[in-house]
C-alpha cells in the first residue's frame, strides 16, 4: 500500500502536478511511524528535490511534520516568540537572545541542534557548560519557560518526528539544498513551540549554505510565507555571512563571548545582532511600539544585568549547579574548559583590515576539533580562535589579530589558511552592515 502511495505521489510531482494532499499526510504518518520503506522516501525526496513543489503542498507538508509530534500550547498572552538561524561563523546570538527576551517578558520555548557542516551548534556550545542539560522533554520545556521566561533545548523525537528521518535521508540523498524541503523542516519545528512570533536569520554569503542574496531571499520569501500561513507572525532577516560574527568563535570560547555581551560589554557586531532580532521580536508580540523601541529594549537588559540573571537561572534550571552559574556570569573564563595551547597570529603588513574569511576559519576550527564530520564524531569544546580585530580596523604590522585555541599542533597548511584569512587593504573600506534585507509579510 505504501509502495502504490509513494509512487503515486512521486507521478506527481514528477509531472508538475499537484500530490494528493490525503496521501501527503498519510506518507508523512508513514516517515513519523517509520513505517515507510527508506527505499521510497529517498525516491519522494530526490523527485520533490529536482522538481520543487508548489506554496500549497509546501505548506501541507510543513502542517504535517509539525503535527507528526508534540505541539507545545500556552495559556496567557500571545507572547511566545523564537529565532531561527540557518547557521553561521561564531552565531552565538541564542545563548544571548533567549534570555534577554525573557528579561523583556517575552516567553522563549527554544528547540536548537548542533553543528551542522562547517557551522556550529547552540547545543554544542551550550554542552561546554558544567551540568547544562539540554534534552528536555515537551514537558520540562513548558515548565522551565512558566518558571524562567525560557529554555534552551535539544531537538529530539517528541517534537516533529518525521523531520528526523527526513533529515537524515536528506543528508546521505544530497538532497538538503532544497527550497520546500529546508522550509518544512525548519518551520515545522518552529511551529511545534506553539509560538506566536519567529525571526528567522537567513544567512548570505561564502560561509553560509546560501551563497548569494537571491537564494537567500528566495529561502526567506518560501519559510516566511509558510509559517505566516500557519498563524505565526514572522519575519526574516537576511544577514552577511563572510565575515566571522563577533570576536569568539568555537563552543567553550562562544560562551564566554555570549557572557561579555550579557555583562553589557563584549562584541559590538554580536550585541547588535541581538538588539536587531530581538528588536523584531518584542515588536511582532507587541511588547515594543517600534522594531527601534524593541532594539532599546534588549539593550537595556543587557545593560542592567536582567538579561544575565535570566541566563544563570536557565543554567540552573537546566542542571547547572548555582555557584557554577553564578562563577560563570562573572568570570566565565574559570568556568568553561581552556585549551591547552593559544598561538597568536600577526598582521604580515600594516593598513585596514579589508575582510577576514568566516569560512576559511570555519574550516580549520572543524578540523582542530571544533565541528564534526560525522554525527558520532566527538566535539572538543575548548578549541576556535579569539579575534582582536574587526572589518575595516586599522592594523599595524606585527599586531596580533587572531589567538587561536587548540589541543594539537598547528599544522603548516592550518597556518597558511588562517594568514590567507586576513586581508588587508590600503584604504579603509565602506561601513559594514551584517543586514542586507529584511523580509515579511509585505514582500509576499
Ligand atoms: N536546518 C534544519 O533544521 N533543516 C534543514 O533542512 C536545514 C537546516
Amino acid at each position: 500500500m505504501s509502495n502504490t502511495l509513494v509512487q503515486r505521489m512521486c507521478e506527481a510531482v514528477r509531472s508538475g502536478q499537484k500530490m494528493d494532499l490525503g496521501d501527503l499526510n498519510a506518507f508523512i504518518d508513514g516517515v513519523a511511524q517509520r513505517s515507510i520503506p527508506v527505499s521510497l522516501i529517498e525516491e519522494w525526496l530526490k523527485s520533490v528535490h529536482s522538481n520543487g513543489i508548489s506554496v500549497e503542498e509546501t505548506t501541507a507538508l510543513t502542517a504535517g511534520m509539525m503535527n507528526s509530534g508534540a505541539v507545545l500550547s500556552w495559556q496567557g498572552d500571545s507572547n511566545v516568540c523564537d529565532k531561527h538561524s540557518t547557521g553561521g561563523v561564531g552565531d552565538k546570538m541564542s545563548l544571548i537572545l533567549a534570555p534577554a527576551l525573557a528579561a523583556c517578558g517575552v516567553r522563549v520555548p527554544m528547540l536548537a541542534g548542533r553543528g551542522l557542516g562547517h557551522t556550529g551548534g547552540t547545543i554544542d556550545k551550550l554542552e561546554s557548560i558544567p551540568g547544562f542539560n539540554c534534552n528536555l522533554s515537551p514537558e520540562k520545556m513548558s515548565k522551565a519557560v512558566e518558571k524562567v521566561g525560557c529554555c534552551i533545548a535539544a531537538q529530539n523525537d517528541s517534537i516533529a518526528p518525521a523531520d528526523g528521518l527526513l533529515y537524515a535521508i536528506r543528508d546521505v540523498t544530497d538532497t538538503v539544498d532544497s527550497i520546500p524541503l529546508i522550509t518544512a523542516s525548519i518551520v515545522s519545528k518552529k511551529a511545534a513551540e506553539g509560538l506566536n512570533a519567529l525571526v528567522l536569520d537567513v544567512k548570505c554569503g561564502q560561509a553560509a549554505f546560501m551563497k548569494t542574496e537571491h537564494d537567500a531571499v528566495q529561502l526567506a520569501e518560501s519559510m516566511v510565507r509558510t509559517a505566516i500561513s500557519l498563524g505565526i507572525k514572522t519575519v526574516a532577516q537576511v544577514t552577511d555571512m563572510n565575515e566571522p560574527i563577533g570576536t569568539h568563535i568555537g563552543n567553550a570560547l562562544e560562551v564566554t563571548g555570549s557572557i561579555f555581551v550579557l555583562q553589557g560589554q563584549g562584541s559590538k557586531d554580536t550585541r547588535e545582532l541581538v538588539m536587531l532580532q530581538g528588536g523584531q521580536l518584542l515588536y511582532l508580540t507587541g511588547k515594543a511600539e517600534t522594531l527601534e523601541d524593541g532594539k532599546r529594549k534588549i539593550a537595556q537588559v543587557l545593560d542592567n544585568g536582567r538579561a544575565l540573571e535570566i541566563f544563570v537561572e536557565m543554567c540552573v534550571q537546566q542542571g547547572t549547579s548555582s555557584s557554577v552559574a553564578q562563577k560563570l556570569a562573572t568570570n566565565p573564563q574559570s568556568v568553561v574548559p581552556q585549551a591547552n595551547h593559544r598561538t597568536q597570529l600577526t598582521s604580515s603588513r600594516s593598513g585596514y583590515v579589508e575582510s577576514i574569511d568566516a569560512m576559511a576559519l570555519a574550516e580549520v576550527a572543524r578540523e582542530l576539533g571544533a565541528g564534526r564530520f560525522s554525527m558520532e564524531d566527538e566535539i572538543i569544546h575548548t578549541v576556535g580562535f579569539v579575534l582582536h580585530s574587526v572589518k575595516n580596523a586599522t592594523i599595524a604590522v606585527g599586531e596580533t589579530w587572531m589567538t587561536v585555541h587548540h589541543e594539537e599542533a598547528l599544522s603548516s597548511e592550518h597556518l597558511a589558511k588562517l594568514a590567507n584569512a586576513l586581508r588587508i587593504s590600503s584604504q579603509r573600506g565602506a561601513s559594514f552592515s551584517r543586514l542586507i534585507t529584511t523580509v515579511d509579510e509585505s514582500k509576499q
